[in-house]
């Protein structure tokens, strides 16, 4: 695991930015899974600047969902799907077809979850699984105590995630949708290489837990250190916490 600590917020979203950049220019059409939140959003910045200026291509990646609500349509304003693609997809040039959404709407979502892990394995699997972190610790939308085994399913959200995400549209906590779709732990876990990104001073404790304390499926973020390739990305706020790990300035 690289723990890499970055100077600030554009420092870290470069240094992102880099990762999946430089996966993008060895292998053209990977598969990618990236995260909604605030944290990448400057990730995806920069990446759209290399994309204008031609440095990068992200046109033949793929990519699948890593979470959203359900009972969500895509046009949604809420939708994690409508929000990559504006925030990502659309301004990098990703066509729709290499998007390939959650079940958000079916209503049959166990045989639904399951297309979508056959989906992911006939792609090959996940050759780089973007994260960031929840302040409870979770991935995606596994909250804490979720099986580290789990798969793609339907998941209900904690009162902490509710009210964490209702500052996405500068509501409360009663507009956020009180379920959701997520990739499974196990799913995640299985990604070929994770980048968890971890940025201010309200996720330094989360971090610190995870990366020095028990390793528990009620802090689902520290399971990160049973796989092979991890790299997280936090800046110095974020890191403030951090006292026994081996960190790279
Ligand atoms: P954030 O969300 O990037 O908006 O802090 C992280 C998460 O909840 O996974």
């Amino acid at each position: 695991m690289d723990v890499v600590i970055a100077s600030d917020y554009e420092d870290l979203s470069r240094r992102a930015a880099g990762v999946l950049a430089d996966l993008a220019l060895a292998r053209p059409d990977a598969v990618v899974s990236l995260a909604t939140g605030e944290t990448p959003l400057g990730m995806y910045r920069v990446l759209i600047g290399w994309v204008e200026s031609r440095r990068v291509d992200l046109s033949r990646l793929r990519f699948f969902m890593l979470d959203d609500y359900y009972g969500v349509a895509q046009d949604d304003r809420r939708s994690f799907y409508r929000w990559l693609q504006q925030a990502i997809f659309e301004p990098a040039g990703v066509p729709r077809h290499h998007v390939y959404p959650l079940p958000t709407t079916d209503a049959d979502p166990v045989a639904a979850c399951a297309a979508y892990e056959e989906a992911i394995a006939a792609a090959g699997g996940i050759d780089l699984q973007l994260l960031g972190i929840g302040a409870n610790g979770h991935l995606g939308f596994n909250e804490p105590g979720s099986p580290a085994a789990s798969p793609t399913r339907l998941v209900d959200l904690t009162e902490t995630t509710l009210e964490s995400n209702a500052r996405y549209w500068g509501t409360g906590p009663e507009d956020v949708p009180r379920q959701a779709i997520t990739m499974g732990l196990g799913t995640i876990l299985r990604a070929r290489r994770h980048l968890l990104l971890a940025s201010g001073a309200a996720k330094a404790e989360i971090l610190a837990r995870a990366l020095e304390e028990q390793i528990t499926e009620e802090a689902p973020a520290s399971l990160l250190r049973q796989c092979a390739a991890v790299t997280i990305i936090a800046d110095r706020a974020a890191a403030s916490r951090l006292r026994r790990t081996a960190v790279v300035e």
